[in-house]
């Protein structure tokens, strides 16, 4: 099907269109022949099951294509995708065939009828390599919310029937939770995300120790490439008159859990060391800390916000007394996440209020977000070894094909012991940030773990904390592959990373191309 307008096929990829009628019938609803039409009463919506076209790459969507068109022209139009098409490939590709037969209906009506696609979608191709940042929510996921937002609107607390079904949902997905980690659902304690699962286990715990009898002030352990959500409530910690040693790190990003052992005191009351870096994806030896921190009597408290979802996990088998996710790290919404809290944990709330969450956490549940939590743990749990497979695949060719086209570059942080999704690679002599700007321009989204400051570019905590200069930390980037990775995306960005690198090094006055071996 060609587009009259631009009398072109659509480009395969693109997501959402604008249907737009000649002005002659602009006013007039719009009559798809070839669809079965509904009204939802309350928001008056058109929806339209499209039949009798063919689609050829899976014959039995045919009949679960849901297009909802506005009213009023130009008609925007969206499709609801049915719960099977996992990919974004999938459902860009059933909005284009939407589009199609929104146009195919307009040719039979015998309307003049036009379809383009939207400013957005008309855009160029979209990589997204950017997944620690955030992750898409699943459609699976959101298909689960969905109903938590008006139907099951019950509060959680109350004790009729409409609080008895959104207090089942919550314990529900507080019991999919508890068994990614390995935990008893009562351990488990829901809360607006990593930020406040990581402060409320340091803030609570060191609140909470009585400290040691004759010790001057209370001490906690932490390295110094956690993320800022640990850093800075330690920092906030120390300005309370509590002492924290920042332990080093290795050139490959890991600490040694020797380090941690040595710089146990007699009045240190919380150890916590994040599971995996954020920006290196480097693993860190938590079962080792955990065994020092049972041993010393000590609080264990571990950032798993970038590990969650993409490796098994056991808090048993770990040695933690408290772990943090984070929902949208996990294909789950923003503003939700979790606390593991074993039993017997002695801990102060950061939040005083009702007696939500055992006591834990006050406030109303934010149930269609707990319910999405609960969703994605159960699909990371079911998807979680055939999709790490995959994806360390994937990385592993991104990255070595980088480093065979692109001279001088090297990746950063342990290849061994790392999340399967990760790459961080230095491209010396470019600025990181440029070459963000430069490769989004060009449809490939990904980022530098460099943080601005009061106008200034801070090279990464994290990439100076492994002995990176800070011009090459300044000069490196992350990318991280997702659920949503394809293979052709793999090779988009090694059709676009070299090159791009290599223009801004020419504009670069320090860079000097290597001569070529003879
Ligand atoms: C390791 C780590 N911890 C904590 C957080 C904070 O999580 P949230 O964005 O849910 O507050 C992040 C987010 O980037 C993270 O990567």
């Amino acid at each position: 099907m060609r587009c009259k307008a631009h009398s072109k096929s659509f480009a395969e990829g693109t997501g959402s269109y604008t249907v737009a009628l000649s002005p002659l019938h602009a006013r007039k609803p719009f009559r798809i022949r070839t669809c079965e039409k509904r009204r939802c009463k309350s928001s008056g919506i058109r929806t339209c099951k499209i039949i009798g076209l063919k689609i050829p790459w899976n014959q039995h969507l045919q009949k679960k294509v849901g297009v909802g068109v506005s009213r009023l022209p130009p008609f925007s139009l969206s499709t609801c995708c049915p719960a099977s098409l996992k990919t974004a490939r999938k459902r860009r590709a059933l909005t284009h065939f939407a589009a199609e037969a929104i146009l195919e209906a307009g040719e039979l009506s015998g309307r003049a009828c036009e379809v383009t696609p939207s400013a957005a979608s008309q855009a160029m191709h979209r990589v997204y390599f950017d997944h620690n940042a955030t992750t898409p929510v699943d459609h699976r996921v959101l298909e689960a919310m969905l109903p938590f937002f008006a139907d099951e609107f019950g509060n959680a607390s109350s004790i009729h029937s409409f609080g008895q079904r959104t207090r089942a949902a919550v314990e529900r997905a507080r019991e999919s939770v508890a068994a990614l980690v390995g935990a008893r659902p009562a351990e488990i304690v829901f809360t607006s995300g990593g930020t406040e699962s990581d402060n409320q286990a340091i803030f609570g715990v060191v609140a909470a120790a009585p400290g040691r009898a004759g010790a001057e002030c209370k001490h906690v352990i932490t390295t110094a490439i956690e993320h800022h959500a640990v850093l800075n409530a330690c920092q906030a910690l120390e300005r309370r008159g509590v002492e924290v040693t920042y332990v080093p790190v290795s050139q490959e990003g890991r600490v040694d859990p020797e380090d941690i052992r040595h710089a146990i005191r007699p009045e240190t009351v919380l150890i916590t060391v994040m599971h995996a870096n954020n920006e290196l994806g480097t693993l860190q030896p938590i079962e080792e800390i955990g065994r020092i921190a049972a041993e010393a009597d000590v609080y264990f408290h571990s950032d798993a916000v970038q590990s969650a979802g993409k490796l098994p996990l056991d808090v048993n088998r770990l040695g933690v007394d408290l772990l943090s996710i984070s929902g949208h790290k996990l294909y789950a919404p923003k503003g939700v996440g979790a606390l593991y809290i074993r039993k017997g944990t002695r801990l102060e709330p950061l939040l005083y209020g009702g007696h939500h969450e055992r006591d834990r956490r006050p406030g109303t549940e934010n149930v269609a977000g707990i319910v999405g939590l609960g969703k994605a743990a159960e699909l990371a749990r079911e998807e979680l070894s055939d999709g790490a497979t995959r994806l360390a695949a994937q990385r592993d060719r991104l990255e070595q094909a980088l480093l065979e086209q692109v001279p001088q570059a090297w990746v950063n942080g342990s290849r061994d012991h790392r999340t399967p999704n990760t790459a961080n690679i230095t491209f010396p002599f470019v600025e990181g940030e440029a070459l963000v700007i430069a490769l989004d321009l060009k449809g490939l989204a990904c980022s530098t773990g460099a943080a601005c400051s009061s106008g200034a570019i801070e090279p990464s905590h994290v990439l100076t904390a492994i002995g990176l200069a800070p011009e090459d930390a300044r000069a490196s980037l992350r990318f991280s592959l997702g659920r949503d990775t394809s293979d052709e995306d793999v090779e988009f960005a090694l059709a676009t990373v070299p090159a791009v690198v290599e223009h801004l090094r020419e504009l670069s006055p320090v860079y000097k191309k290597p001569v070529a071996a003879q």
